[in-house]
Parts: C-alpha cells; sequence; structure tokens
C-alpha cells in the first residue's frame, strides 16, 4: 500500500510544532509524501534533515491549492481517506481500508471545508471524540498496517538505532555535515 498526507490549514495563531508534528508521525508510521499548506517554510529543513539522520525518502511538499491535489489524486484512482470525528467508526471502516492499493489521507487543522466530506471516499472517526491530528493519523496508519510499518527499514540513515533495553545504542554510519 502506499499513503499520503494532505494537510489542511494551520490555526491562525501558528501551528508549526503541531504541523512539524504530524509530518513526522506521518514519516515514521510509513507514509512516503506529505502535502501542506499555509506552513512556515523551516518545517521543510527540520524533515530533511531528519531524513538525512534517520534515513529514507519521505517527501515534504508546499502547496496552494488543496483541491487540485485531492482531484489529481481522485483521477489517479487514489482512495480519499479524511479523518474527522464526524466520520464512520475506524472499527466499521478498517476491513474496507485494509483492502486499498493507495490513499490520501486529509487532516485537517482548523475547521475544514465542507467539500472536503463530500470528496472523501470514506470519512473516517478515530472515535467521534474530539482529539487532535496527530493522534487520528498515528492511529489509522497503525490499524490499517496492524504495526508492520515499524519493521521498515529506513534506507541510507546516518545513524541507526539498536534497540536496547535500557539507554541509548546509536551506530554512526556517516558524518552528517553532508
Ligand atoms: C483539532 S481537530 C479540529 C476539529 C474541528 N473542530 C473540526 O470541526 O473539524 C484537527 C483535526 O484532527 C482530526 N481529528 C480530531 N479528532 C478526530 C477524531 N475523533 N477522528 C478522526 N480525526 C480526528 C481531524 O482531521 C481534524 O480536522
Amino acid at each position: 500500500m502506499n499513503f499520503e498526507v494532505l494537510r489542511i490549514g494551520q490555526r491562525v495563531v501558528r501551528d508549526d510544532r503541531v504541523t512539524t508534528h504530524v509530518a513526522l508521525v506521518a514519516r515514521a508510521f510509513g507514509a512516503s509524501k506529505i502535502y501542506m499548506n499555509e506552513v512556515n517554510p523551516e518545517i521543510k529543513d527540520t524533515l530533511n534533515k531528519i531524513n538525512r539522520t534517520w534515513g529514507g525518502n519521505f517527501e515534504i511538499e508546499f502547496i496552494s491549492d488543496w483541491k487540485k491535489v485531492i482531484k489529481e489524486k481522485k483521477t489517479n484512482s487514489v482512495k480519499i481517506v479524511h479523518l474527522t470525528m464526524y466520520g464512520e467508526n475506524i472499527n466499521k471502516l478498517i476491513t474496507s481500508l485494509q483492502k486499498e492499493e493507495n490513499i490520501l489521507i486529509v487532516v485537517g487543522a482548523e475547521k475544514v471545508p465542507r467539500e472536503v466530506y463530500d470528496f472523501a471516499d470514506y470519512n473516517v472517526a478515530i472515535g467521534n471524540q474530539p482529539h487532535s491530528e496527530i493522534s487520528a493519523l498515528a492511529v489509522l496508519l497503525d490499524r490499517i498496517q496492524e504495526g508492520s510499518q515499524f519493521l521498515t527499514k529506513f534506507e541510507n540513515p546516518a545513524r541507526e538505532i539498536i534497540p536496547t533495553k535500557r539507554g541509548k545504542n546509536v551506530i554512526m554510519k556517516e558524518t552528517m555535515d553532508k
């Protein structure tokens, strides 16, 4: 399966930390790319540095027209999965979601425009209580992949963690000044 994420809108009060965390979760939980609008350009540098340090080719694209992204994906048979507390419960949809090949996951920051609900092939609620786009994204990706995303090796890392019972064990594969 291939997952991409589209985050629509930041809050009026700058929300860079949450936006960065949405991108970090997308990368760590197996998505290949995130599209974002209204973001601080420094977020791209932060994510590129994470890629250089910990590996992989996670992509970040800044966009100005989220509708264009959704329409293009739909034309290419990508399923649109909108995360919203108003949607159908994940428990009801999980079997269908696991059968899809390509998914664009849409998360909001503030109130999401009505059209997103109509564009979506699935409006998915991670429970019908309000929480956060970070947690909703993590739970969705984990439920679909059932933990298999954590077996993925990220390519060409400069640093690699050797899991250990106590403390930190990190292999330095190359210098970071590239
Ligand atoms: C802080 S919430 C804002 C919700 C906003 N009040 C609204 O009406 O859309 C930001 C995003 O988190 C996600 N989210 C929050 N709770 C959720 C839930 N229970 N299930 C799925 N997604 C959720 C949605 O993507 C939402 O757009």
